[in-house]
C-alpha cells in the first residue's frame, strides 16, 4: 500500500459561532488507509468532519487543511466534493420533494453517463439507476426508500444506510463517515460493517470514521485511531487500544495514556 499523503490537518483551529471548538489539531491521512476518530461526546469530532468538508459555519481561524498538497480552506463544499471528498452526516436534514433514487442518480457519475449517452443532455434527464446502484439499494436493504423523500420519516437505521449509500455513490477518494453505526441494530451493524469492509478491501478510498463502535473498528482493521478531547488530539495509536479503551472509558484511559 502506498504511503502517499492525501489529507493533512495542520495546527487546525476552528470556531463555531465565534466559540473555539478545535484548538490545534494536526493529523496526516495517507491514501487508501482507514482512520478512526473517537472521543467523548462534544469533543469536536463532528467539527473536524465539517471543517474538512467546508461548512461555512465552521471557521478556520488558524492552521490549514491540505488536500493532495493544496490548501482547501478557501474552497466551497461543492468544490471540495468535486475534488473527491465526501461526508456522511451524523444528523442529515430531511429533504422534502427530493426522492432518494433520483438524488442518488444525480450524484452518481455512471448514471450521468448513461443518461448523457441516451439523451445527449446533461442532468435533468436522469431516471435510470445503473445495475450497480440497483444492486446497492438491495444490498443495503433500502429498496423500500427509493421513492421516498430523503430522510423524511426514515428510521435511524434507514438514515445511516441511506447516507452511506449516497457517499458510496459519489465514489470519493476521501470518505468521512460521522457515526455511521449510531442507532443501528445488530443486523444493520453487520451490514454496514461488511459494506465498509468491501470499500476498504477495494483499496481505492481513504476512510475517516468517527465512531464509538469497537465492533466496526476491529472489523475494519482501522490503521490508526485518534482520540479527540476538548478540541485537541490527545492520543494517537492503533486498534490494539480498543479493548482497553472500552474497559476503562475515555477518562481513565486518558489519565493513564495521554500524549505529552
Ligand atoms: N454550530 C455550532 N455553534 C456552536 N457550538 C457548536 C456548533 N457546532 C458544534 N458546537 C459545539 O462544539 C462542541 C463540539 O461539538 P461536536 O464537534 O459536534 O462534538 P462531537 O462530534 O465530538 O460530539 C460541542 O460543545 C458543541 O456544542
Ligand atoms: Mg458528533
Amino acid at each position: 500500500m502506498s504511503s502517499e499523503k492525501i489529507l493533512s490537518l495542520i495546527d487546525l483551529h476552528v470556531n463555531a459561532d465565534n466559540t473555539p471548538i478545535l484548538k490545534g489539531i494536526s493529523i496526516e491521512f495517507e491514501k487508501n488507509r482507514v482512520y478512526a476518530i473517537v472521543g467523548p461526546n462534544g469533543s469536536g469530532k463532528s467539527t473536524i468532519a465539517k471543517a474538512i468538508m467546508g461548512f461555512p459555519d465552521y471557521k478556520v481561524t488558524r492552521g490549514d487543511i491540505l488536500y493532495k498538497g493544496e490548501s482547501i480552506i478557501n474552497k466551497t463544499i461543492t468544490e471540495r466534493a468535486r475534488m473527491g471528498i465526501a461526508l456522511a452526516f451524523q444528523n442529515p436534514p430531511v429533504i422534502k420533494g427530493v426522492k432518494l433514487d433520483k438524488f442518488i442518480c444525480r450524484i452518481c457519475r455512471d448514471c450521468r453517463r448513461i443518461s448523457d449517452n441516451r439523451s445527449g443532455r446533461h442532468l435533468g434527464e436522469i431516471d435510470k439507476c445503473t445495475p450497480d446502484l440497483t444492486e446497492g439499494f438491495k444490498k443495503l436493504l433500502i429498496e423500500n426508500l427509493k421513492n421516498r423523500d430523503i430522510n423524511d420519516g426514515f428510521s435511524g437505521g434507514e438514515i445511516r444506510r441511506s447516507e452511506l449509500f449516497q457517499v458510496i455513490s459519489l465514489k470519493p477518494e476521501v470518505m468521512i463517515l460521522d457515526e455511521p453505526d449510531s442507532g443501528l441494530d445488530y443486523d444493520s451493524l453487520k451490514l454496514v460493517g461488511r459494506t465498509l469492509k468491501e470499500i476498504r478491501n477495494s483499496g481505492k478510498t481513504t476512510m475517516i470514521i468517527i465512531t464509538h463502535s469497537r465492533y466496526i473498528l476491529e472489523y475494519l482493521e482501522a490503521d490508526k485511531v485518534f482520540i479527540i478531547e476538548k478540541g485537541k488530539k490527545v492520543f494517537d495509536g492503533d486498534k490494539t487500544i480498543l479493548p482497553q479503551l472500552e474497559e476503562l472509558g475515555y477518562k481513565e484511559f486518558l489519565n493513564r495514556n495521554k500524549l505529552r
